[in-house]
């Protein structure tokens, strides 16, 4: 019988996940479909009660309500605990599960690019919801961090949290510093650059050596990226992130492996047609 997945978020409309999803599918011969729903905040509960009615298997969460779901559903994994948000879930004997994969997404994108995470130097710009997963998992990883966010109260947070669970982690200005000599992998996590606006600062003065991560993927290359590469880093942009966030989500519903060549094909072509 059609398995019936979906991702739910408010805008929605331009969400590459069906496209990613529904392509793997087809490419493994899964019988599944996979649709986008635009749920306003104030409709979450009669939705996630609706999908459950209607016998969906799974589903993604994007934004407003990553957080808001956590009440909704049955049990959380790990990830999801931790990160105080959920992306995925998958409904199991009847139960509503809550999982997170977008730090480990984050983490599997740069893999090899940064070629080994243990001691070496990360800096996050910002500490929002997606910044928050980033920095949990690239802690695990072994990383030192250094936070900075517009909002400072939030990036000590995210560095007291991270230092009580064991991990190197410290806070510190929205603004230039000593952090660009040597960073080995700096990630942008603002929305800042969503709508072609400049980063408010100059990386001017960073390590050649670093790995210049921008989370955005429409634009695929923000004004932040565009001067990492003038300056002689290599960049990514977040498309590798979204890949492998829903790869990870594929494998939580599905187990396997999940079709990664035709998947990010996918987001390539759904990309071009919106851009
Ligand atoms: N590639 C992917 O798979 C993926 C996944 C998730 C999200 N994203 C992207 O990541 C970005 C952030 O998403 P989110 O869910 O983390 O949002 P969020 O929870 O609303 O966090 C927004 C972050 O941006 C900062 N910020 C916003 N405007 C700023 C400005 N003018 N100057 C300085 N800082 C500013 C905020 O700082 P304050 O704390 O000071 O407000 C906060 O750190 C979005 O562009 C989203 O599209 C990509």
């Amino acid at each position: 019988m059609e398995k019936h997945y979906a991702v739910i978020g408010d805008p929605i409309q331009h969400s590459l996940s069906p496209d990613m999803h529904n392509a793997g599918y087809q490419a493994l011969g899964v019988d599944a479909f996979y649709q986008r729903f635009q749920v306003k905040a104030d409709r979450l509960g009669e939705a996630v009660q609706g999908l459950h009615a209607l016998g969906f298997s799974g589903w993604n969460v994007t934004l407003p309500h990553k957080e808001a779901i956590l009440a909704l559903l049955d049990t959380l994994t790990p990830q999801a605990e931790r990160a105080g948000a959920v992306n995925t879930v998958k409904i199991h004997e009847g139960q509503m599960i809550g999982h997170n994969t977008d730090g480990d997404g984050f983490v599997r994108s740069v893999q090899e690019e940064l070629n080994g995470f243990q001691g070496k130097k990360a800096v996050l710009l910002g500490a929002g919801g997606a910044g928050k997963g980033i920095a949990l998992a690239l802690a695990e990883q072994g990383m030192k961090l250094h936070i900075l966010n517009r909002t400072p109260e939030k990036a000590n947070e995210l560095a007291r949290i991270i230092q009580r669970e064991g991990g190197m982690a410290t806070a510190g200005e929205f603004a230039p510093g000593d952090w660009l000599k040597d960073v080995d992998l700096l990630v942008q996590t603002t929305s800042i650059g969503l709508h072609k606006e400049p980063f408010p600062f100059s990386l001017e003065g960073i390590s050649k050596q670093a790995l210049v991560v921008d989370i955005i993927f429409n634009p695929m290359e923000t004004l932040f990226l565009i001067e990492a590469k003038q300056l002689g880093c290599r960049t990514q942009n977040g498309l590798r992130m979204l890949l492998y966030q829903g790869a990870l989500a594929w494998e939580f519903w599905f187990g396997g492996q999940a079709p990664i060549e035709e998947m990010r094909q996918a987001l390539k072509h759904g990309l071009a047609e919106r851009v």
